[in-house]
């Protein structure tokens, strides 16, 4: 049995590419009911631009008046240093910046080169080292690791080389995103040795959208390459507005519900956890993708038809 530390990310991937306006009231109280169901991380919002991102323009707010639960590290998504400052004014535990490994989907995303976001998020890093309220711990979060619904194959050498930037940087842990469902379970077993073997001494967590089927699959060939944290997405909400074709991230109660099944431990409360799920479609006004919300546990049993018991008594 292994220990599996979940991020759950709707409030932020998920909200991030909603239709509509997802109220601040609703938006707190959510993260509230997840943070009381296990999770050990919470992404809360994002501080980005507000012309770039409308969805999330509440991030303040929202930051202001979410509960607090020791155990629970809240992280926000972080792109330059105007977002940092605005971060670290929200007192979030982490700062998680985000840059692509694909030169298009960056400059599609965050509108400047690779370098340009590199540069800054440098600087980020030493403000957060230095914050005046103590170190605030920094993750990377990079984009299209297993490929770029724009350029293709995003070869394995650029991933190491920018994850080697930030590693040079003293950064907490790295995530490596698959942005747009691209990643299969044999690419990821390749990855995720290469990337243990290397930073090892990281925090190493996979983000998986499920936009190909594959999202399940790919947390397994990770599993069973020794990663222990997963991004997941309450209900499989989620996507990046500037990365053609995005849909949702893999559902984090169908993930933890799968891991459960088999034996390890993820520290979430399952039923709390589907209580909450179950209030998704009125929250965002449509059906998602989860599975495990509609199905009911794999120990929710049915009563057999009225015929059954009949035709036990022949
Ligand atoms: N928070 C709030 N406002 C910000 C900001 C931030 N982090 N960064 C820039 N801005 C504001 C600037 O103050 C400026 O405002 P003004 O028009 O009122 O003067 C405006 O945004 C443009 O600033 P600029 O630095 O020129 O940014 P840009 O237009 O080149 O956009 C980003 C760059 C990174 C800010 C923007 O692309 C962004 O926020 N992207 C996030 C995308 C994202 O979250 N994708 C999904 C997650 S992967
Ligand atoms: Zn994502």
């Amino acid at each position: 049995m292994t220990r599996i530390f979940f991020n759950e990310v709707v409030t932020r991937d998920g909200f991030q590419n909603e239709p509509a306006f997802v109220a601040t009231d609703a938006k707190v109280a959510l993260i509230d009911e997840l943070s009381a169901c296990g999770y050990a991380k919470i992404e809360v919002t994002s501080f980005t631009s507000a012309k770039a991102i409308p969805m999330l323009r509440d991030a303040e707010e929202v930051m202001g008046r979410i509960r607090r639960l020791p155990g629970v590290e809240t992280t926000v998504l972080v792109p330059n240093v105007r977002g940092a400052e605005r971060a670290l004014e929200s007192r979030a535990d982490e700062l998680n910046l985000v840059m692509s490994t694909s030169e298009t989907h960056n400059l599609a995303n965050l509108r400047m080169p690779r370098e340009k976001s590199f540069a800054g998020l440098r600087e980020v890093i030493e403000m957060a080292h230095r914050a005046g309220s103590g170190r605030v711990p920094v993750n990377v979060s990079l984009s299209c690791c297993f490929g770029c619904p724009m350029e293709g194959d995003v070869p394995e050498a650029e991933v190491m080389r920018w994850a080697d930037r930030f590693a040079a940087l003293d950064v907490r842990g790295l995530t490596i995103c698959d942005t747009t469902g691209m990643a299969h379970p044999a690419q990821v077993r390749r990855l995720t040795r290469a990337l243990q073997q290397r930073f090892g001494s990281l925090q190493l967590t996979l983000h998986f959208h499920n936009t190909r089927g594959m999202g399940l699959a790919n947390v397994l060939a990770s599993v069973d390459e020794g990663i222990t944290r997963f991004d997941g997405s309450l209900g499989g909400l989620g996507g990046c507005p500037y990365a053609p074709g995005a849909t949702g991230n893999i559902c984090s109660e169908d993930a933890i519900h799968m891991l459960h099944a088999m034996g390890h431990d993820t520290g979430i409360d399952l039923p709390r956890l589907l209580a909450v799920a179950r209030q998704l479609p009125s929250i965002v006004g449509h059906d998602v993708p989860g599975q495990v919300a509609k199905a009911g546990l794999i120990t929710d049993l049915h009563p057999a038809p009225a015929y059954v018991a009949e035709l036990r008594g022949q």
